[in-house]
């Protein structure tokens, strides 16, 4: 456990001394609330004070974090920023104009993915696009672009139905990004998913961000994770309750020590200082600051779990953004980590984390030695990748690696019009599995085999097929 160190959050102003504005004009500013409180009700003695006086910037190249406890007025923020709601007070500037209707500049991405589910991927995707006088055929090509950027590549024609949880989010960002917008607003947009997912889709994140391959200027994000928070973010900000309003701003770590390996302690002090703000919501922010004693108890260190002996070539099912995040994570950690230490470091259980290590070690990504999970070069390059890279490695190692994959790839190439209907493959499977599991198999492999794009599949045919 660790102190908060003082150089590195000197720089910390409370709300009550400075709003988290900067002068008016600045050309960085892009979209400002300026002194903006809400009123739900429309009896004046029923109403209730949502948001008090909110003042707050969001600049050009910046990520913001709003943490704070549910029904402190985040999502009404965002709502009032995005133009889908008035403020009873104050205004909101876009690029220093008054903002009336709905912000034009803005996409938002929502925790629980708001896909249809009569509509594929493709479809979902277009949608964003609705608001745009576009030709049909154009709307589709950018749409098939935000697809191909968010790793959704071999999805276009499926159904959410069809759709790991990472995988659904996904939609939900590719149709916030189709629109090219200069401010996403992600409204607790990872939380939803199991840790790792999340994990790998932030990371991803970041990735199109930070090296602009998007044209994104601004990120403004709520959460409950503190961790994510820190991970991610510019700035910090912690939200009060009953009133809504901005308790605290904090500084984010500099970028290049947010997913350093090995400047974990650093992330720690920051946690344990929102962490002690978020756990004391009576108390004024400026005193929690630095050199008072962090809360949490040290953790007793563990018992060592031995792994099997044996790795089978049995699929694990996991999807692919956890097994990302997984590798991603031993990374961050210096690509060595007793599973049991990874485990606690997830707040997952041991036993969950055996089926990613498996994966791992199926595609070459990690090796198991002694309960260590160690990192291979491979694994090492596949961490460091982006999206599109990512999946090139998946698929040279999985062609490697993962025996029904191949097969399925040269039973399809070999039938008559490159289309394979499942039937025979799942019997096949079945000498082996029961038929519960053959089917479970069956459905990994066809996970994995699409995301790497060695064969396409239709659902509703439950048939194989080869795209040109
Ligand atoms: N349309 C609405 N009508 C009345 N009250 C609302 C409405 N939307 C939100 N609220 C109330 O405003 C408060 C803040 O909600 P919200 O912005 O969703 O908080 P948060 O996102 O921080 O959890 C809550 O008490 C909520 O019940
Ligand atoms: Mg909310």
């Amino acid at each position: 456990m660790t102190t908060p160190d003082i150089n590195n959050i000197n720089n910390i102003s409370s709300a009550e001394q400075t709003s988290a504005a900067t002068p008016v004009g600045a050309p960085d500013v892009l979209l400002r609330a300026q002194a903006v409180s809400k009123y739900y009700g429309s009896e004046q003695e029923n109403s209730v004070l949502v948001l008090d006086d909110i003042t707050l910037d969001l600049r050009n190249d910046e990520f913001i974090a709003l943490l704070g406890p549910s029904g402190s007025g985040k999502s009404t923020l965002l709502r009032i920023l995005a133009g889908l709601v008035t403020p009873s007070r104050g205004e909101v500037l876009l690029h220093g104009a008054p903002l009336e209707g709905a912000n034009p500049n803005v996409a938002i991405v929502f925790q629980n993915f708001a896909l249809y589910p009569w509509l594929t991927v493709l479809e979902n995707v277009e949608l964003g696009l609705l608001a745009k006088e576009l030709a049909p055929k154009e709307r589709e090509q950018r749409a098939l672009q935000a697809i191909d950027l968010i790793g959704l590549d071999g999805f276009e024609s499926a159904y959410p139905r069809e759709l790991s949880g990472g995988m659904k989010q996904r939609v939900g960002f590719a149709r916030a990004l189709v629109v090219e917008p200069e401010i996403l607003f992600l409204d607790e947009p990872f939380s939803a998913l199991d840790v790792l997912v999340a994990e790998n889709l932030r990371h991803e994140l970041l990735d199109l961000w930070l090296a602009r391959k998007i044209p994104t200027r601004t990120i403004l994000m709520v959460t409950h994770n503190i961790n994510e928070a820190v991970q991610m973010a510019d700035r910090l900000l912690v939200f009060g309750a009953n009133p809504g309003r901005i308790r605290v701003e904090l500084p984010g770590l500099p970028r290049d020590q947010r997913s350093q390996p090995g400047a974990t302690s650093i992330r720690e002090q920051l946690a344990d200082t929102v962490y002690r703000i978020m756990t004391n919501p009576k108390a004024d922010a400026q005193s929690l600051l630095p050199g008072v004693a962090p809360l949490r108890p040290p953790t007793p260190s563990p018992a060592p779990v031995p792994l099997p002996a044996r790795v089978y070539q049995t699929l694990p099912h996991v999807s692919l953004d956890e097994l990302a995040g997984f590798v991603e994570r031993l990374y961050t950690l210096g690509g060595r980590e007793d599973l049991y230490e990874l485990a606690r470091d997830l707040q997952m259980e041991a036993d969950d984390l055996l089926p990613l290590a498996e994966a791992a070690n199926l595609l070459g990504f990690a090796d198991l030695d002694a309960g260590d999970v160690v990192l291979t070069n491979v694994g090492q390059r596949f961490a460091e990748a982006d999206i599109l890279e990512k999946k090139v490695i998946f698929r040279q190692q999985a062609q490697v690696g993962i025996s029904i994959l191949r097969q399925i790839v040269q039973d399809v190439a070999a039938s008559p019009e490159h289309r394979l209907s499942e039937d025979t493959l799942l019997a096949a499977l079945e000498h082996s599995f029961s038929v519960d599991e053959a089917r479970r198999q069956l459905d990994t492999a066809i996970d994995w085999g699409r995301y790497a794009e060695l064969f396409a599949y239709d659902d509703d045919a439950g048939e194989f097929y080869l795209e040109d």
